[in-house]
């Protein structure tokens, strides 16, 4: 079958929830994929920052054979040894002391707002339960998670939503301030607002932040979902601030491209969690955390959180010197390798004309060009995409 038929094929038979590109992807290493019939892109979205380590990472590919050829799916009412290999590693590179593990970033986020409601019924004044996020949000797709996310587009038609979130301005600590109430038990932010448009927490919102949660008695939860493992040039966004989080969710690039989640937590709200008070029959199974082991071990042993901080600080230069000469720019921000370039006009035909061109970006909130390339990028794939980008947008 060729492309064509593929694509008439999954027309007829896959549900029609995404909007796609009519190329179909086949195979990938490093920066690079390649479609069906052959075609070559360098890759500046990486699957929505999931392979930060770039495609096929060799020691994940080797880890996953091994751990196939051993043993791929068991219980979690037994003991699972790559698990508990990742928590421990999760733990030591960070605030965490423990980790449940599941299988996407929307289902941590649920994870994460239902311990927030336990630890507040057992630990906390009667009758707080409300979970304040931030306007532009994203948190994912399930019920709890879509109404967390604060962008009124993804909750219509799924009225009624779910009882007790909150929403403020992002970065207006005087607007949370006055948010929170006797009812409220936590607050959830993504450090960076990734599918609201590459947006930065400032350093001085997020250290008040942390002391009105602990001067209040809440819970502060960071969503790394997008973030996470790497994207900003340290390990986690939230080092960035000199300040922790009381629980934090993983998913995307965790396990280098197979599908994981994870909801790290400060100790002592973690023990909160009882046996049968949350569970996914699939969360940290083997071969899913024995690729976590991988991945993050190659992370942090093969220098890609420096070459992430040394390109992410060219490319975001680099960004700058075009809305410098080209008026259709409105403004350039990000961190590391999350990159946001907002511009005057709709972004949608930017995308495709990239893509025909070989390079795979995206565009979120209508007008943002959002650049998530795997840590590993060179400067001068940055150098290639920016010279066919100034050309594209020259156009406009
Ligand atoms: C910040 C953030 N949280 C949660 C999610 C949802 O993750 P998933 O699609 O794995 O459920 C995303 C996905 O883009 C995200 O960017």
């Amino acid at each position: 079958m060729d492309s064509k038929a593929w694509m008439e094929l999954s027309e007829k038979v896959v549900a029609y929830t995404y909007g796609r590109f009519p190329i179909i992807l086949v195979k990938g290493k490093g920066t690079r994929v390649w479609d069906m019939d052959g075609k070559e892109y360098i890759d500046f979205l990486a699957g929505l920052a999931v392979c930060n380590l770039g495609h096929c990472h060799p020691k994940v590919v080797k880890a996953i054979q091994t751990q196939a050829e051993k043993l791929i799916h068991v219980s979690n009412f037994y003991y699972i040894e790559p698990q508990i290999e990742l928590a421990s590693l999760l733990c030591r590179q960070s605030f965490a002391g423990k980790v449940f593990f599941c299988n996407s970033g929307a289902e941590a986020n649920e994870g994460a707002i239902k311990l927030a409601r336990k630890y507040a019924k057992e630990k906390m004044t009667e009758g707080r339960y409300e979970i304040i996020t931030m306007e532009r949000s994203f948190h994912g797709r399930t019920m709890a998670t879509l109404t967390a996310t604060a962008q009124e587009k993804y909750h219509k038609g799924y009225a009624p939503l779910v009882p007790g979130f909150k929403y403020v301005p992002f970065n207006d600590i005087e607007a949370l301030r006055k948010a929170i109430d006797p009812k409220t038990c936590a607050v959830l932010i993504e450090p960076i607002q990734g599918e609201g448009g590459v947006h930065i927490a400032s350093e001085e919102y997020m250290r008040a932040l942390r002391k009105l949660c602990d001067d209040q008695g809440i819970l502060l939860i960071f969503d790394e979902v997008q973030v996470g493992m790497g994207r900003t040039g340290k390990l986690f966004a939230y080092e960035h601030y000199g300040i922790e989080p009381d629980l934090l969710t993983l998913a995307k690039s965790l396990a280098g491209g197979v599908p994981i989640g994870a909801l790290l937590m400060k100790k002592e709200v973690g023990e909160v969690f009882k046996p049968g008070d949350h569970a996914s029959t699939f969360g940290g199974n083997p071969l899913a955390t024995a690729a976590g082991v991988a991945a993050l071990t190659a992370l942090l042993e093969e220098g890609m959180l420096e070459n992430c901080q040394a390109v992410g600080d060219y490319f975001l230069g680099r960004l700058g010197e075009l809305k410098d000469k080209l008026s259709v720019v409105q403004e350039v921000r990000g961190k590391g390798l999350i990159l946001g370039m907002e511009l005057k006009k709709e972004g949608g035909p930017v995308v495709k004309e990239m893509m025909e061109k070989g390079f795979l970006i995206n565009c979120t909130m209508g007008n943002v060009l959002r650049f998530l390339p795997p840590l590993i990028v060179t400067k001068r794939e940055v150098d290639e995409l920016i010279e066919t980008l100034g050309e594209t947008l020259k156009k406009l």
